[in-house]
């Protein structure tokens, strides 16, 4: 067993809940970490032996961003498509036909190697924990390799067979709807924590809710946790179906009505509302309303949603910007959104807030407090404490 200290923090924000601001902020503190874990926080004054001492200069020390939807398995490039809805295209979900056929084509030796490429990428950007899912491949063969790779990276792996019906299927939906049910997700469900779909009646390439539902049972049945893509592109089922299956998150959340706030906020299962505001950005749409979803009292959470087709950014920070400039947070309501939050629609409570007896997972900002994350849009300050012993993704 080797223990770290960890010095010179010139702000601990610890994202425990406490204060009023819910940061838990610390001054003159430091903290030990053990096997990974942390084992110790304290006043600096205070600090126990321990094998190793790391200085951080007087730096902000947060968790380490939980990244809790990303489609980062993938072949190909779309950049034109994102240059035409710039002037005007808008988004409607067939470009992931284009995505699809260069990733079956892909060999798994490009395809580890394409996500090891942007792995490195998120975690010298602060994130320490990334949720990926599937939905490239589209065939049982690629669905389960391509979740098979991605299980490589990280334990948040996520089954999205219903993505968008494949070309093939066009003429036979329900066929579809039946082999993702079926025989891909029972190929899929070893690889897989989460089942995804991506239901949004105003694409004519997704899903209604009567397909999404028929797909979320079966994966709940076969194991996995739910979690929804909704509300993306107009008015539509996706939250109420979340909440109905007692999702662990709905995710983009784009339009709401009243009914569905008022759902999210009493959602026993606690369905949080994971906020992708990269995909406004990058598709010209209006940006959700996150201050009216907590002032209801539903959970949020934020989230790069990095993909080729709507937000090819896997830069978290970038996203607690636009959260403060976009959708009416505060820096503190942003932060805590991109880690506890984000851990909380991952159903996970060792990640997202620095306590003893968490993971020691990470971020440090070059910067004399956290309101510099989105003080400071597109300047990389944050990056993960690779010095650390057992320093990983998780
Ligand atoms: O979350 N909306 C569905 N899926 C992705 C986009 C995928 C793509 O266009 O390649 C999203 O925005
Ligand atoms: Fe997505």
């Amino acid at each position: 067993m080797s223990s770290t200290a960890v010095t010179g923090i010139g702000e601990l924000v610890t994202c425990d809940g406490t204060g009023s601001d819910k940061l838990g902020i610390q001054s003159n503190a430091a903290l030990v970490v053990e096997d990974g874990m942390i084992a110790w926080i304290g006043s600096a004054a205070d600090t126990p032996a321990a094998d190793a001492r790391i200085d951080v200069a007087g730096r902000v020390i947060i968790p380490g961003f939980v990244d809790s939807h990303s489609h980062l398995i993938f072949a190909g490039d779309r950049a034109t498509e994102f240059a035409a809805r710039m002037t005007g295209q808008p988004y409607d979900g067939g470009g992931i036909g284009v995505t699809v056929a260069a990733t079956r084509a892909a060999t798994d030796e490009e395809l580890t190697r394409l996500l090891a490429a942007r792995v490195r990428e998120l975690r010298a950007l602060g994130t320490t924990t990334i949720e990926i899912k599937s939905g490239y491949g589209l065939t049982l063969a690629d669905e389960l390799r391509t979740l098979q790779i991605a299980s490589q990276f990280t334990t948040e792996t996520t089954f999205l067979g219903g993505h968008v019906v494949p070309a093939e299927y066009v003429a036979d939906r329900s066929g579809y709807v039946d082999l993702v049910a079926g025989p891909m997700l029972h190929a899929a469900a070893p690889y897989a924590r989460w089942i995804d779909v991506f239901c949004e009646p105003h694409s004519p390439h997704a899903f209604d809710a009567d397909e999404a539902r028929h797909i979320l049972k079966a994966g709940a049945a076969a194991g996995l946790g739910v979690r929804v893509h909704g509300n993306q592109l107009g008015p539509g089922p996706g939250v109420q179906l979340a909440v109905e299956l007692g999702a662990a998150s709905v995710d983009h959340c784009t339009y709401l009505d009243d009914a569905d706030v008022d759902a999210l906020a009493a959602a026993e299962e606690d369905t949080v509302a994971t906020l992708l505001p990269g995909v406004e950005f990058c598709t010209r749409s209006p940006y959700p309303d996150a201050a009216r979803l907590l002032a209801a009292g539903a959970s949020i959470a934020l989230a790069t949603d990095c993909n080729p087709g709507t937000c090819y950014s896997s830069s978290m920070p970038w996203v607690i910007s636009l959260a403060v400039r976009e959708l009416g947070l505060t820096p503190a309501q942003a932060l805590l959104a991109a880690t506890a939050g984000s851990a909380k629609s991952l159903r996970r409570g060792d990640i997202g807030r620095l306590v003893p007896g968490s993971r020691a997972d990470f971020a440090m900002l070059d910067a004399p407090s956290y309101l510099h994350l989105a003080y400071r849009p597109g300047v990389p300050i944050a990056r993960t404490l690779d010095e650390l012993p057992e320093s990983h993704l998780t």
